[in-house]
């Protein structure tokens, strides 16, 4: 079974085809920023006018890519939400029209399930139930995974997500969008040793998580501390070292609360190489393991929409009846595939 996946949800056109046997086949991702660089923020508008330039394109050279032809592709998973509605909308309309034309299902995907699912691609896949730690731009989440679909919330973040505080701490030291690679890359030439920042919530029970207040440590040591290179530096190392250590923090906590010992991180937060070397040393520590998607599959990306469509279509998911998308759609109102 081929399945061609289609992702529109935000500031990224990427398309994929998965298959069971063979796996990702062919991937593609377009990124909008130079488009949405000038404004300092993803304009909605112009984010759907050019999904709709890049993605019959994508496709084209994708299929071509993994040596297919359009009639041979089984099922379309689309991103439905969370999102940009308009660049939902194209996803949805196309992936469901090309559907239609073909004669195949179209299934759509909540954009988070994606994510979540995305380090089942990779060799030697985690068995549920597990934990996942899901880190982007838009959402913080600690969720319990019993099976595809089944979802409980453990903790979410109340104010920042964990991306959007690289982001914006990443403007307020003057580096590009996005803010996680840039902060990443200068932190690596700052000293560990010359500011602390706080470690958010941690000095109390629960796992929920606020960044809000590390932006404002960050802002406030930016504007007494000087703002030359090396302070910067040394900023984003504070800032780097303060965001991993939380999570590995809640991380220990969720693995006592739960007693579950498998652990997935994805998103794109979970790229960043010290966050992957702090979530892999507790998991040795515990007796656990801890899983994440190659550093390509952890931001946004098709082969993760065709990965989540593929396994509900294959738990007897029947094709998506509404062609509705929902730019705000909790990831605990899922329900398991033909429940
Ligand atoms: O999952 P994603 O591609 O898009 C959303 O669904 O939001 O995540 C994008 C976020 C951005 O905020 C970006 O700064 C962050 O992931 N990010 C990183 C790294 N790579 C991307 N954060 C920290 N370290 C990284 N290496
Ligand atoms: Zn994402």
């Amino acid at each position: 079974m081929y399945v061609l996946g289609i992702e529109t949800s935000c500031d990224e056109t990427a398309v994929a085809v998965y298959h069971p046997e063979h796996g990702v086949l062919g991937h593609a991702v377009h990124s909008q920023i130079d488009i949405h660089v000038a404004y300092g923020g993803v304009v909605p508008e112009l984010a759907s006018r050019d999904h709709i330039r890049k993605t019959v394109p994508m496709i084209r050279t994708t299929l071509a890519d993994a040596g297919l032809e359009l009639g041979q592709i089984d099922a379309i998973a689309y991103t439905a939400g969370p999102g940009l509605i308009g660049a939902l909308l194209v996803g949805a309309t196309l992936s469901r029209s090309l559907a239609w034309s073909l004669g195949i299902p179209a299934v759509a995907v909540h954009h988070m399930e994606g994510h979540l699912l995305a380090p089942l691609l990779e060799d030697d896949p985690p068995q549920m139930p597990f934990v996942a730690l899901l880190v982007s731009g838009g959402h913080t989440l600690l969720v319990e995974v019993t099976e595809i679909g089944r979802y409980r919330l453990l903790g979410e973040s109340l104010d920042d997500a964990a991306g959007e505080a690289f982001d914006k701490v990443a403007k307020m030291l003057g580096l590009p969008y996005p803010g996680g690679p840039a902060i990443e890359r200068l932190a690596a030439q700052g000293d560990p040793a010359r500011f602390r920042f706080p470690r958010p919530m941690t000095d109390r029970p629960g796992l929920d998580f606020s960044f809000s207040g590390l932006k404002t440590h960050a802002m406030t040591t930016l504007r007494t501390a000087g703002d030359d290179e090396q302070t910067k530096a040394d900023i984003a190392r504070a800032f780097l070292d303060a965001v991993v250590d939380t999570f590995t923090i809640k991380c220990r906590r969720v693995f006592k609360q739960t007693g579950l010992k498998t652990l997935v991180a994805a998103g794109g937060v979970s790229a960043n190489r010290q966050l992957r070397a702090a979530l892999g040393e507790l998991a040795a520590n515990v007796g656990g393991r801890v899983a994440f998607p190659r550093p390509a599959f952890c931001t946004d990306n098709g082969a993760m929409i065709a990965y989540a469509g593929y396994r509900r279509l294959a738990a007897g998911e029947g094709p998506t009846e509404s062609a509705g998308v929902r730019p705000r759609w909790p990831l605990v109102e899922l329900t398991a595939p033909g429940s």
